[in-house]
């Protein structure tokens, strides 16, 4: 999301004029979009404040963006002096006015308001990526959990309309993306504003048919507002990857309460009986919180034992962090930076054991990649898989792969990626 959303500021940049530099060095101007979902987001950005200033200080522009410029909002004047914009990804919209107001030589432009219908619309995106490109479906999170900062960051959700979607990807498609990826802090819960009405699943099938577009993937999900729609779509069109991230944050149904999180484990555990009885083979990845506040050992070993149940493809596993505004700051039983670690690297242990055995199950078999990179050093050309596995392949061509879709051989694997050969379609 915050990837995507410097990709939408550089276009507007480039739209009025400005252009693009290599290093901060030679900028004039500076924004630094930050994230502060977890530890000690603030610190690092005024420390790299503290550094830009000092490096490449003399005569230059500085702007911070983002959740820390949300959540810190005029404290990083006080704080940093040479920072003249401070705007959250909710005022955006308002950049090109701001900029107006910066080349005007204003030391102190602000763009905080969270109170917007709006969303951050642009037709002037710069692209990273050649081949897989974003779009924003939804923006804001209207959820509470107890431990999450975002509703506070990005403010209230906010839908697209379906037809400004359907736009973008047939522009997207016109221009030689074959890969779209929706985001939004939760797309599930996507409603279409204008008369049409769209839901996630409607949306999710309609952009899976733009001609040109081969591979649509997603995230993120509520587990909460995953409905079976969704994977009786995914199963009626392949072009929807083989992929759904569904954060749990923990195995325990006492910890996803004081979480807020609105799903028990045994409610998260329906909704993976969907993916797993469904027509097509859906690889599941998930986000894990360890040491909310109050989580026991034997709410612990809940955690653990999902992971046994659900035999996650991959996941993502976070010590909780306390952060500014949420609920939990006020929780009993913190859970000591020892006992966190030790539960982290349990996690990691037991779903490392998991993803082995996982990927030694798809040795033999032949997955269709899209070709992203090149490894000189290994000669070998870096895929990834429409289950969102990295599978580096050898062929004998040694250029002009970049951007192809493949089948390629499963020789070996390891815990997070396979290796492969491409296979010679006769
Ligand atoms: N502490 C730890 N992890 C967090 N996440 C969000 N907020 C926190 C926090 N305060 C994790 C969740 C979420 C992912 C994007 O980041 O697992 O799904
Ligand atoms: Fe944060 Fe929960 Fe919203 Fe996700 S759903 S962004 S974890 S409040």
């Amino acid at each position: 999301m915050n990837a995507h959303d410097s990709e939408k500021v550089i276009g507007t940049l480039l739209a009025e004029g400005y252009q693009q530099v290599e290093t901060p060095d030679e900028a004039h101007l500076v924004l630094y979009n930050t994230c502060s979902i977890r530890d000690k987001a603030e610190q690092k950005v005024f420390n790299r404040l503290q550094q830009f200033k000092r490096d490449a200080g003399k005569g230059k522009v500085f702007g911070v963006l983002g959740c820390v410029a949300q959540q810190e909002g005029e404290k990083i004047f006080e704080r940093a002096p040479h920072v003249s914009l401070v705007a959250g990804s909710a005022s955006y919209t308002k950049l090109p006015e701001m900029l107006v107001q910066l080349e005007a030589g204003n030391r102190h432009v602000t763009g905080l308001s969270l109170d917007t219908d709006e969303t951050f619309d642009t037709p002037f995106t710069r692209r990273d990526n050649p081949h897989r490109a974003y779009i924003t479906i939804i923006e804001g999170c209207d959820k509470s959990c107890a431990y999450c900062v975002v509703p506070f960051t990005r403010g209230p959700e906010r839908s697209r309309t379906s037809a400004s979607v359907m736009a973008e990807a047939q522009r997207l498609a016109e221009q030689g993306y074959t890969e779209i990826q929706l985001l939004g802090q939760n797309v599930n819960s996507y409603r279409d504003p204008s008369p049409a009405g769209w839901d996630f699943a409607i949306l999710l099938g309609r952009v899976a048919e733009v001609p040109g577009i081969r591979r649509v993937r997603y995230t993120t999900s509520h587990p909460r507002d995953f409905v079976r729609a969704i994977v009786e779509t995914m199963d009626a069109n392949p072009v929807l990857c083989d992929h759904v991230h569904l954060p749990v944050q923990s195995g325990a149904s006492r910890v996803l309460a004081a979480m807020d999180r609105l799903y028990t484990r045994e409610e998260y555990l329906k909704r993976i009986e969907w993916l797993k009885s469904a027509r097509r083979n859906y690889s599941i990845t998930t986000d894990i919180i360890v040491g909310f506040p109050g989580e026991t050992e034997k709410d612990f070993e809940q955690t653990l034992d999902l992971l046994d149940q659900v035999q996650y493809d991959s996941l993502f596993s976070f010590k909780y962090s306390p952060r500014p505004h949420t609920a939990a700051l006020a929780m009993p039983d913190p859970v000591g930076d020892d006992e966190k670690q030790r539960r982290l690297v349990a996690v990691q242990e037991r779903q490392r054991a998991i993803q082995i055995r996982r990927n030694a199950d798809l040795i033999g078999t032949v997955q269709e990649v899209l070709v992203e990179g090149r490894n000189q050093a290994l000669g070998q050309w870096i895929g990834r898989t429409s289950s969102n596995r990295t599978l580096n392949f050898t062929d004998p061509r040694g250029e002009g792969l970049l951007g192809k879709y493949l089948p390629v051989r499963v020789t070996r694997s390891g815990p997070n990626s396979l290796v492969g050969e491409s296979v010679t379609v006769v």
